[in-house]
């Protein structure tokens, strides 16, 4: 029998869109999962997806045999390329597989960590992340940790907290970064701080894995936004990296995406990439081919590539707008001023709103956000934002 089995709690971001569906009021707005959604609240396929949905329709040769279990290897070498650029990528040893999106490429790591890591195996998390980062880890075997990493008085970045904690964790731990648009804060370090943050991690010499889930959503610029990651590997570090096409290419529920590793011989990438096979195969094979070959054709082709740039500016301009608006609204509306909302960035705002604030936003106002007061700025657009902007004054000034 099963009897012993408690129910588990729901997700804090999947369970609260659950709830979202099951609202029946009209007013209804659901800012709580991060997925973009055009000025009329529906979601996007970007046009450059269509297109390449249409071409792999035209193509007489489609079929649906399975994938390398390490997936398509074009998609895979011009996904690292996307992340790395063509030059580290020419002058560095990389193993990479394709991967169930970011959460997928991440439990990879994980498995790879507890197998191959031969340092600390602790992994420190930012202090907040991800709500589902700690579960993944945990999963394969490894234990989590916490830095600090958003200071609550300031609403910006704890550097010096960080710097401490990085510090002081046994040398050779494993460091969880974002690469940017931090989720949930919207608060990512300055290129200096990025320097000063380098400089601990290599004193201790801990490993790096980079999650990037929202490269070119941050800036509107894959160059820009993978700085980070390559800088790291500029400066000779190993790191390890989860990419993510979920948001940037809109491709949620076809998980894609890219796990990789630098390597520092030829000989050690193919036995790396050997293992990682065998990792793979265990889990889940091989990955599923419809999205990776969307992604395929888009990074493969100059032309859709740059319609595909200008549409992640328009995402990202969008979004930028809205948060522009929120701020101006609770400002010159309600007296709310609320400087963090217009500097953090990406596809959230850490709006500063407390748990007992966000169930009544959802219970009085339809309004559904996660319980730590992120909001997913996507969710808003023209028809919904003063009704958005008047009920976060409601509940905050209770
Ligand atoms: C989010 O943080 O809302 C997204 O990354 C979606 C997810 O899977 O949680």
């Amino acid at each position: 029998s099963w009897a012993h089995v408690r129910p588990a709690p729901p997700d804090p971001i999947l369970g609260l869109n659950e709830a979202y569906l099951a609202d029946t009021d009209k007013r209804k707005i659901n800012l709580s999962v991060g997925a973009y959604r055009d000025n009329q609240g529906q979601p996007w396929v970007l046009p450059s997806v269509r297109r390449a949905e249409e071409l792999r329709l035209q193509n007489e040769d489609r079929h649906h045999e399975y994938n390398p279990i390490t997936g398509k290897n074009d998609f895979v070498r011009n996904a690292v390329a996307l992340a790395y650029g063509e030059d580290l990528c020419a002058a560095r040893h990389i193993a990479a597989a394709q991967s169930l999106s970011g959460t997928g490429a991440l439990r990879v790591a994980a498995e790879w960590l507890h197998l191959y890591f031969k340092g600390n195996p602790v992994v420190y998390l930012p202090q907040p992340t991800w709500s589902n980062h700690p579960a993944i880890f945990h999963k394969a075997g490894l234990q989590t940790r916490t830095y600090r990493y958003f200071d609550t008085r300031t609403k910006g970045l704890d550097l010096k907290g960080m710097l401490e904690d990085l510090d002081h964790a046994e040398p050779m731990s494993i460091v969880l970064l974002h690469a940017c648009a931090h989720n949930p804060t919207g608060v990512d370090p300055s290129r200096d701080e990025w320097g000063e943050i380098l400089e601990v991690i290599n004193h201790w010499q801990h490993l790096v894995v980079f999650d990037m889930a929202y490269q070119g959503f941050a800036t509107g610029s894959v160059e820009r936004d993978a700085w980070p990651v390559r800088e790291f590997v500029r400066a000779g570090h190993q790191v390890m990296l989860a990419q993510s096409f979920a948001k940037n290419m809109g491709l949620y529920g076809q998980r894609v995406g890219c796990f990789s590793m630098i390597c520092q011989s030829e000989e050690e990438r193919g036995a790396c990439e050997s293992q990682l096979k065998k990792i793979i195969r265990a889990m889940y094979s091989s990955p599923p081919g419809f999205g990776s070959e969307i992604a395929g054709t888009i990074l493969a082709d100059s032309n859709l590539k740059a319609q595909w740039f200008k549409e992640l500016e328009e995402m990202s301009g969008r979004i930028n707008s809205m948060r522009m608006q929120l701020y101006t609204l609770l400002k010159d509306k309600h007296h709310l001023d609320w400087p963090h909302v217009k500097q953090q960035i990406g596809m959230f705002a850490y709006t500063g709103l407390g748990a007992g604030h966000c169930q009544k936003l959802a219970a009085d106002y339809h309004i559904y956000l996660t319980l730590d007061g992120r909001i997913s700025i996507a969710g808003l657009n023209d028809s919904n934002i003063e009704y958005v902007a008047d009920s976060f004054a409601a509940v905050a000034k209770d």
